[in-house]
Parts: C-alpha cells; sequence; structure tokens
C-alpha cells in the first residue's frame, strides 16, 4: 500500500526539517487563494517547492492543463510522487535557485511554496530575478508567509523594483498565513 501524502510530508519534515520548514501541508483553504489570479488561457504556470501537490492539485483544478504546469522540486521522493499523482505535469527535481535556466518563456505566475523567509538572501535573489526572467510583462510571484511581513527581504525587493499585494488572512490554515503578489515594476 502506498504511504498517504500526509504520512510522506512529516517523514520528510522530520528528515529534511530545513528544507520541508511547515508544520503540515497548506490547507484548500490557502491553495484556493494562492490560485485565486490564475488564468487558464493566459499561458504557462511554473511552481516551487510542490512537496506533496497539494498545490498543484489546485492550480490544475483552476483549469491550467497539466502540460502547460512546471512544478521544481528539490526533494527525489516528493518528485516520485508528483509524477505518480499528475501524469502529464512537468516535474523538475532542482533547486528553485536556478529558475532562471527553466526552459519556459511568458509564464503568467510563478507560484511558490517554498519556505523562502528561512533562505539566505543569495538564495532568495536568484529565486526572485529567476522569476522575473520566466515571467512575461505584469506577471506576478506568488508566496505565502505566517509572520506579519512581506515574505521578500527588503534589499531583494529594492534590488529588484518589486510592488505587492496582500490577502486577507486565510485563519484554516497551520500556522494561519496570508498570501503575497509580487510584481515588477516597468
Ligand atoms: C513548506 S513545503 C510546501 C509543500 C507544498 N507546496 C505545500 O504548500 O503544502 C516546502 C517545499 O519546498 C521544497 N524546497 C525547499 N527548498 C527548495 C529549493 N531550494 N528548491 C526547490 N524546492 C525546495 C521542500 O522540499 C518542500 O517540499
Amino acid at each position: 500500500m502506498s504511504q498517504s501524502d500526509f504520512a510522506l510530508f512529516m517523514g520528510q519534515l522530520a528528515r529534511k526539517p530545513h528544507q520541508v520548514v511547515a508544520l503540515a501541508p497548506s490547507s484548500r483553504f490557502l491553495c484556493a487563494e494562492m490560485v485565486a489570479g490564475l488564468d487558464p488561457a493566459a499561458g504557462p504556470v511554473i511552481e516551487l517547492g510542490a512537496g506533496t501537490g497539494n498545490i498543484t492539485r489546485a492550480i490544475l483544478d483552476r483549469g491550467i492543463a497539466p502540460e502547460n504546469l512546471h512544478s521544481i522540486e528539490m526533494n527525489a521522493e516528493f518528485c516520485d510522487r508528483l509524477r505518480a499523482r499528475f501524469p502529464g505535469l512537468n516535474v523538475y527535481q532542482m533547486s528553485a535557485g536556478d529558475l532562471g535556466d527553466l526552459p519556459v518563456e511568458d509564464a503568467q505566475a510563478v507560484v511558490s511554496g517554498l519556505p523562502l523567509l528561512s533562505m539566505p538572501l543569495p538564495l532568495q535573489h536568484s529565486i526572485l530575478s529567476g522569476t522575473f526572467r520566466r515571467v512575461r510583462t505584469g506577471g506576478t510571484y506568488v508566496q505565502f508567509t505566517y509572520g506579519p511581513k512581506p515574505p521578500v527581504a527588503r534589499s531583494v525587493r529594492d534590488d529588484l523594483g518589486l510592488t505587492w499585494q496582500v490577502s486577507r488572512k486565510i485563519w484554516w490554515n497551520l500556522p494561519p498565513a496570508r498570501v503575497y503578489r509580487f510584481s515588477q515594476a516597468a
């Protein structure tokens, strides 16, 4: 019998706490807010830190075709689970820090489940600068956070000229979270 997604997530959290960095997978309420702005007719979507695929599922349910979704995850066991769960999905076992090299043009958004605030500044900078090389003009970087501050460091925001919008607090998540949508000034 295959291990449940929850058991797999908890097992990897125990083995690799510095990579997984969450008490539990994102709730369906948080996932719904993460994908709220996506449009099936507006081109590819890139996902970062897909884990066992809660946000992946929500992106597909929003109407994005699997061949138009490109999911990056560094953990090999999570990648195996994503390939088994979502036929046709593009799964890349790699670091999100190399996102700028992904062979995807004019993405509408990068949707991130990464523990961004716990990452070193140079890695944060690579992820955000890679994002704005891969998205079309006006494309967004979508990131949840549990804390009270924007989940992208000020120095990275200033260097890349980022502006943002923030959602209401999603209480039905462990812990409660907010979703930020960053875009780059023209
Ligand atoms: C908080 S979990 C989120 C999982 C899932 N998206 C969710 O929201 O429930 C963070 C995920 O990011 C992955 N991750 C951490 N650092 C990464 C990196 N540099 N590149 C790609 N994936 C990374 C972890 O392996 C883990 O699956």
